[in-house]
């Protein structure tokens, strides 16, 4: 791991931004050099006086070959004249780094004037500032719980993006990742924008015939709406200069709406203008509420409340895609943030239970770029390099990360909590709490054995160990913590189940052996990870609703393409078979040490089952599917030996029977199955419980009921299939989402 003690740091400019970074700096690191490099001797000055920096200098010759870290702190358009300045006076190792809000230009510059050392070069942006400049007004806080975007290229040196990752941390920055083109992009939107329209307001006003009246009376509107048009004028002008493009698309957006919200003026349409404006509060509020939580997630503990309407009948056509596998994504994080080298994802989901676990290895001090379109750049720190995480990690409804975590922060050489949203929070820990401490962990649950889990950091030891569940989430765990065990650690499974943490470890090069018949696994600690290429396939258990879908409404036919079909996840695809539908594989391939294919689906009648046992946790995922499946049937379908779903992100056998039984379907519940008698379906209300399985599975329904359906509490879907919705609608399902009452206000 890069570290910044004894390191001199030159920073350069010091204004707002490079003082604050100065400030803040010299406020939290006791062991570091401070220099300066400015044009202006009276700000070098009071830095000095004040004890901020050791020197300052307005000539590059003395004060940049000291420097092991530089931080470039100028308006954007400046940036080629200091490479230029600083280039020839710069040690071969040194690493530089920007606070530009504009990274393409500057990114250019860097690659024109400063050769061999462009690599060296980590392209940051700290978002935080204020409409005050100058060092006068430096805040060593400003920087406490911002993000900071870094947008280093493909030739980036990696151990400089790590130091620079620090430098940020160390004043306390939550550090993201993102492409040049999306940072533009994003910023041109969310700040540069922002800053034109209220320098164009003040100009519009001043420019108006009473502008003297309107200023004499003008309301806290005005001030809020005006406070950017007191930015540094030489500052912005260079920003849109530098990112004209970005800001011109964005603007042309604007008077898009702008003009439609004349006409709505015109026309007096109340009701429209209630309904957008109601919409972007509520986005508002829930963004607001992120920004002053301290978790980086771009997610939240604090949701919408969202409603599914189905409509009745209709059937499911066309060729399409699902999201990328859940359990693969969280895994890919996992051993990427743990890996030696650069970690390249394709395919990864951006729900919000990954983007959770993404979060938290951010949080310990990797960087990633993206996710952007499914594709996520991990620049590991190995198996050593995870930094203690400043606050709880929050893993919002996931079992799975929750679960692996725990095992691998067990092995860490600090302290840690994990929290977890209200049915996380309520899901058994035991399972894993106790072999942990047979390794010598030492980590404590909440009541009843739930979470929050608290860890410290231990010294393990390999065990033999039993599995008394056939549980993925338990075998990972385990299999991550002995990573770090002293000696072999066996565990011996019950049944087969998803072996996806097995197949990435040997991915990275990790030495583990599987006996295929006993399912017997054994590692060893201390080998490490190499970086590789992960392609995640679609995830089969988000096909699993078109998969039923398709298969219940007469007259579909659907082709779902890049499916995963790990044999330990096509559980669904057998039972779906043995009661009669007709799913066909086409194009089998190999994806990344995955398999995958292509689903081609078309209608038929099922007959009900009886469920062999040994599928059950190979189809875990998919039983509120499947149910619905089991409710369009002839006849009874049985399932028995499936207590493990009482215990899922709802209790999944109580919550399909009630619904199951509002819509008119005959079900008798046992502590471990249930039965279904198929017959007609009537619509009606269900409450999902907050599980997105169960209100995916009852939007489905909705093709074979004769009434329509509502579904409660639907927002947990985005966990694991951002975009259902519109995916569900393109292929034929009646569904609309809506913000439930209670959120979208008078
Ligand atoms: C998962 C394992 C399964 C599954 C979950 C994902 C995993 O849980 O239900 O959605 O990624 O390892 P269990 O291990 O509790 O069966």
């Amino acid at each position: 791991m890069a570290r910044l003690e004894h390191k001199t740091i030159l920073i350069i400019g010091l204004g707002l931004i490079g003082g604050s970074l100065a400030r803040g700096l010299r406020k939290r690191l006791a062991n570091i050099r401070l220099l300066a490099l400015d044009r202006d001797q009276s700000q070098l000055e009071l830095a000095c006086t004040e004890g901020v920096i050791e020197q300052g200098s307005c000539d590059a010759a003395d004060v940049v070959p000291q420097a092991d870290l530089i931080v470039i702190a100028v308006p954007p358009l400046s940036m080629e004249a200091v490479f230029k300045q600083i280039f020839m006076h710069l040690r071969p190792d040194a690493i530089l780094t920007d606070v530009a809000s504009v990274k393409g230009t500057v990114i250019g510059a860097a690659l024109e004037n400063l050769g061999h050392l462009a690599r060296q070069f980590v392209p940051g942006h700290p978002i935080a500032g204020s409409e005050k400049s100058g060092f006068a007004a430096a805040d060593g806080d400003l920087f406490e719980n911002r993000k900071i975007i870094l947008t280093p290229v493909t030739d980036t040196d990696p151990g400089a993006i790590n130091l620079v990752h620090n430098l940020w941390r160390a004043v306390g920055g939550n550090v993201l990742g993102m492409s040049v083109e999306r940072h533009d992009q994003v910023l041109a939107a969310t700040s540069h924008l922002p800053h034109l329209l209220s320098y164009a307001l003040v100009d519009v006003l001043i420019k108006s015939q009473q502008s003297e009246d309107i200023f004499r009376y003008a309301a806290g509107g005005f001030a809020d709406f005006s406070r950017l048009a007191s930015s540094d004028p030489t500052m912005w002008s260079d920003i849109f200069t530098a990112n004209s493009s970005a800001t011109i698309a964005v603007l042309d957006e604007y008077i898009v709406h702008l003009n439609w919200m004349r006409d709505a003026l015109a026309r007096h349409d109340r009701e429209l203008l209630r309904e957008s404006f109601a919409t972007a509060k509520s986005i508002r509020d829930k963004f607001i509420r992120e920004l002053t939580s301290n978790m980086q997630s771009e997610t939240s503990n604090d949701k919408q409340q969202v409603d599914y309407h189905v409509d009745p009948g209709g059937r499911l056509d066309g060729q399409f895609r699902v999201p990328g596998d859940k359990s693969i994504s969280h895994r890919a994080i996992i051993f990427g943030s743990l890996a030696d080298g650069v970690t390249e994802v394709t395919g990864f989901l951006e729900g919000e239970d990954a983007l959770n676990t993404l979060a938290a290895f951010r949080e310990m001090g990797v960087t990633a770029i993206g996710p952007e379109q499914g594709n996520l750049r991990i620049y590991g720190v190995g198996m050593h390099g995870l930094q203690a995480p400043r606050d709880a990690l929050y893993m919002g409804n996931s079992g799975t990360a929750m679960r692996l975590l725990t095992g691998l922060l067990a092995a860490q050489s600090f302290r840690s909590k994990l929290t977890g949203d209200e049915s996380l929070s309520a899901r058994p820990m035991k399972r894993i709490a106790d072999p942990l401490a047979l390794m010598g962990a030492i980590i404590t649950t909440s009541e009843g054995d739930t979470p929050p889990i608290q860890i410290e950091g231990a010294s393990l030891t390999g065990i033999d160990y039993q599995l008394p569940m056939a549980s993925a989430q338990v075998k990972s765990c385990l299999l991550l913590a002995a990573m770090w065990a002293e000696g072999e650690t066996v565990i011996r499974q019950p049944a087969i189940c998803r072996d996806h943490t097995e197949r990435m470890m040997q991915g990275f090069g990790y030495p583990i052996t599987e006996d295929q018949q006993s399912g017997e696994i054994r590692i060893t600690g201390g080998s490490k990870l190499n970086a590789t290429a992960i392609d995640i396939p679609g995830d089969i258990s988000s096909a699993a609703f078109f998969l039923v879908g398709a298969t219940i409404a007469p007259g579909s036919q659907i082709r779902l393409e890049h499916v995963g079909i790990n044999p330990t996840r096509t559980g669904i695809i057998e039972l779906l078979r043995l009661m009669g539908a007709d799913i066909q594989l086409h194009n089998v391939r190999d994806s990344g040490g995955e398999p995958v294919a292509d689903l081609l689906v078309s209608y038929a009648r099922l007959r009900g089952i009886d469920i062999p046992e040994h599928l059950i946790p190979l189809a875990i995922d998919e039983f509120p599917a499947l149910f619905i499946a089991a409710a369009c049937a002839d006849g009874v379908t049985r399932l028995r030996g499936a207590e493990e779903l009482r215990v899922k992100e709802s209790d999944r056998l109580q919550a399909m029977a009630e619904g199951l039984q509002t819509l008119g379907v005959q079900v008798k519940l046992y502590p471990d199955g249930i039965d279904i008698t198929g017959g007609p379906l009537r619509g009606g209300e269900i409450n999902s419980q907050g599980d997105h399985r169960v209100a995916m599975s009852f939007a489905m329904a909705g093709l074979r009921s004769d009434g329509p359906i509502i579904i409660h509490d639907c927002a947990n879907v985005a966990t694991s299939f951002p975009g259902f919705v519109e995916l569900a609608r393109s292929a034929g399902l009646a569904l609309a989402s809506k913000l439930s009452s209670a959120d979208v206000g008078p």
